[in-house]
């Protein structure tokens, strides 16, 4: 919707906010190191006073975070630098007005109630955004998390969750959600007692459904350990592998629903990032990435790339990515096999399908797929 008019922009502004930034961040560390720096919690140097501003002004705490932080104890050999630098994502410039509101708030206080403002911001590119200094409120009458292992399969109490950002004001809603017409992101997952019960577990005359413990099998028992599940809904891939004594970190973002708060109630890790962030894991390090539907056709494919390389960096040598139910059209077989094979993965199980929940006639299809690692690519 505003994808028009902030192309129009674009071009002045991405040549503009980088000068604003460097140039208050110039002022800012200036200020900063000088004898006259502010308190601890007062805010410094704010961008109103470039006087060129064809924007919302950014609130203090936009420098007061991003601006070049002089380190105490000097030159760091492993920094290579005496300056930190609090980053923020590249794009957050772009969106002046919503980063402002993020922005401004009370130092100290309680943080407004703008969760869907936030997820948007970050949708949009303002990845990771910016710390703020102040606390969300937790919700009243937060309770204890249900015990191990009970809490793998119940739902959470409803006063654990902050409800203002959903439609659904309540757990009941939110399994009822999947009688719903309306489309809604993976809405019959709060329904534990649903499909979510069979997934991956129940064997399926469908090729294109494989099931945990005949992937499992693909490895020598127990060397499949920690792992990481992409778009993981509400948890149930980390819940069956930790039944399994398997560590899964589930990426979510919260879709008209608690997805992260729900997934933290049963036990298992939510990771708050988008699909466009860099995995926050270093290089051949996880045994296993899963992900089941989100990767697929409504990403760029550019960007798809960038992903399967990323998913391909984090694993280890051997390990395995679990593409499930990767689904596009068929003109789109191609480009999406070759993204996927271009990336140097050596296929251990693939399975092409149709994907017939929507009629034949959107001709849409499946790819399912285990891929490998090699063991020996080294420099
Ligand atoms: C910050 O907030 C806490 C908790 O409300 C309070 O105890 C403290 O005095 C505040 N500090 C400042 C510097 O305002
Ligand atoms: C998981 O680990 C526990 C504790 O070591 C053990 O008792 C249990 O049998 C293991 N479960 C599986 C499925 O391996």
């Amino acid at each position: 919707m505003d994808s028009a008019k902030s192309r129009r922009c674009s071009l002045s502004q991405s040549l503009f906010f980088p000068f604003l930034l460097f140039f208050s961040n110039l002022l800012t560390f200036y200020l900063s190191s000088s004898p006259f720096s502010p308190s601890f919690f007062s805010s410094t140097m704010t961008t109103d006073s470039v006087d060129i501003n064809p924007t919302p002004s950014l609130p203090p705490e936009f420098s007061a975070f991003t601006s070049p932080k002089p380190l105490p104890l000097g030159y760091n050999p492993n920094i290579d630098s005496s300056t930190l630098h609090p980053p923020i994502g590249l794009p957050c410039l772009q969106f002046p007005k919503e980063l402002s509101t993020y922005l401004s708030y009370t130092i100290n206080s309680s943080c407004p109630d703008d969760e869907l403002l936030a997820q948007k911001l970050l949708l949009k590119g303002c990845e990771p955004l910016p710390r703020r200094r102040c606390r969300p409120p937790s919700p009243k009458n937060f309770p204890e998390p249900s015990p191990l292992p009970q809490s793998l399969w119940s739902l959470p109490s409803d006063s654990s969750i902050h409800w203002s950002a959903y439609s659904c004001k309540n757990f009941k809603c939110l399994v009822e959600r999947k009688h719903s017409k309306a489309f809604d992101d993976c809405k019959d997952c709060f329904d534990l007692n649903g499909r979510e019960k069979t997934r991956w577990i129940t064997p399926s005359s469908n090729a294109l459904d494989f099931s945990i413990d005949e992937v499992l099998s693909l490895k020598p028992y127990g060397t499949i350990r920690i792992g990481l599940d992409i778009g993981g809904g509400s948890g149930t891939f980390a819940v069956r592998m930790k039944e399994r004594n398997i560590t899964i970190v589930t990426t979510s973002m919260n879709f008209n629903g608690p997805f992260n708060s729900f997934i933290a109630a049963r036990g298992v890790v939510p990771l708050y990032v988008s699909i466009s962030q860099r995995l926050p894991f270093f290089d051949n390090t996880l045994d296993i990435v899963h992900s089941m539907h989100v990767l697929s056709n409504w990403i760029p494919t550019k960007l798809l790339h960038f992903v399967v390389f990323d998913v391909y960096r984090v694993l280890r040598p051997g390990g395995i990515f679990w593409l499930d139910h990767f689904f596009f059209v068929e003109e789109q077989m191609e480009e999406y096999a070759k993204v996927i094979e271009s990336v140097g993965f050596e296929k251990v199980k693939w399975e092409v399908g149709r994907k017939l929940d929507r009629g034949m006639e959107m001709r849409e299809m499946y790819i399912s797929a285990v891929l490998e690692k090699p063991l020996k690519n080294s420099w």
